[in-house]
């Protein structure tokens, strides 16, 4: 399980997330839904301790930074297009793993498991964006781990792409593991997530399972929900801008 605790993040004078306090279950999909700019991947970023920022994040207890073997722990892929431009997917997934302590092995099995056995050998910089996604699974599967974080998987997905990465964190989640996947889109959210944190302007305005937070505002669907809560939090914050 996943704890976050009080986390806040400013840039200068800017509040990006405050006090943000949330739990992602395990053996479920965790939707972390919000609007652009509502601070998720700040958020996740704070998770990983990859920024600094105030607050705590523990996965089954422990800090990230205090975690014995983060890449068997948690999976995390943040950025789509982090690759070495002259590097073939398969030499960046190797190197990640020589660094991780991953053996040899795993590389062609996550290359296998993502659909990018056949392009294994190409640089990525050549690759669709929904080839950079399934790389950007492949990263964070690697150390085989019991939690895995995921910003905005489905950017640049075709429906083929969308329905087959929704089954496959669906079977993951299945499998026991802590599955956290943020989008600003919500079309098919109820097929994947059992769980939702929706974030708006920095703030968490609901967390818990999705049915729950649907019929707590005493909406029909998970759109009706959502539309109604974050132009509420737009409401609270002055008035909703159009930026
Ligand atoms: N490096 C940065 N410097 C200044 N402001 C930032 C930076 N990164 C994010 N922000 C601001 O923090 C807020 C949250 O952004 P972000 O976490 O990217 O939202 P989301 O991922 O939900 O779209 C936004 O107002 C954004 O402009
Ligand atoms: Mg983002």
């Amino acid at each position: 399980m996943i704890s976050c605790r009080h986390l806040t993040k400013r840039y200068g004078a800017a509040t990006a997330v405050e006090d943000l306090s949330f739990d992602v279950r395990s053996g479920v999909v965790t939707a972390f839904l919000g609007p652009n700019g509502a601070g998720k991947s700040t958020t996740l970023r704070l998770m990983l301790e990859l920024d600094h920022g105030e607050g705590v994040t523990t996965f089954d207890g422990t800090r990230f930074r205090d975690l014995p073997d983060p890449i068997r722990t948690v999976g995390a892929v943040l950025e789509t297009r982090a690759w070495h431009p002259g590097r073939s997917a398969h030499d960046h997934l190797r190197m990640l793993a020589v660094g991780g302590g991953v053996p040899q092995p795993r590389v062609d099995e996550v290359l296998a498991l993502v659909g990018l056995a056949d392009v294994a050998h190409r640089r990525p910089k050549g690759f669709s964006l929904g080839m950079a996604q399934r790389l950007s699974l492949a990263v964070a599967l690697l150390g085989d781990p019991k939690v895995i974080v995921l910003d905005e998987p489905e950017n640049g997905l075709d429906p083929q792409g969308i329905h087959w990465l929704r089954t496959f964190l669906r079977d993951l989640a299945a499998q026991g593991r802590t599955v956290l996947v943020s989008s600003h889109q919500l079309a098919g959210i109820e097929t994947l997530a059992d769980d939702v944190v929706v974030l708006g302007r920095g703030r968490v305005l609901a967390q818990g399972p999705l049915t729950a937070f649907v019929a707590g505002v005493g909406a029909d669907r998970l759109e009706d929900a959502y539309l109604q809560v974050t132009a509420e939090s737009m409401e609270y914050a002055g008035g909703a801008d159009h930026a």
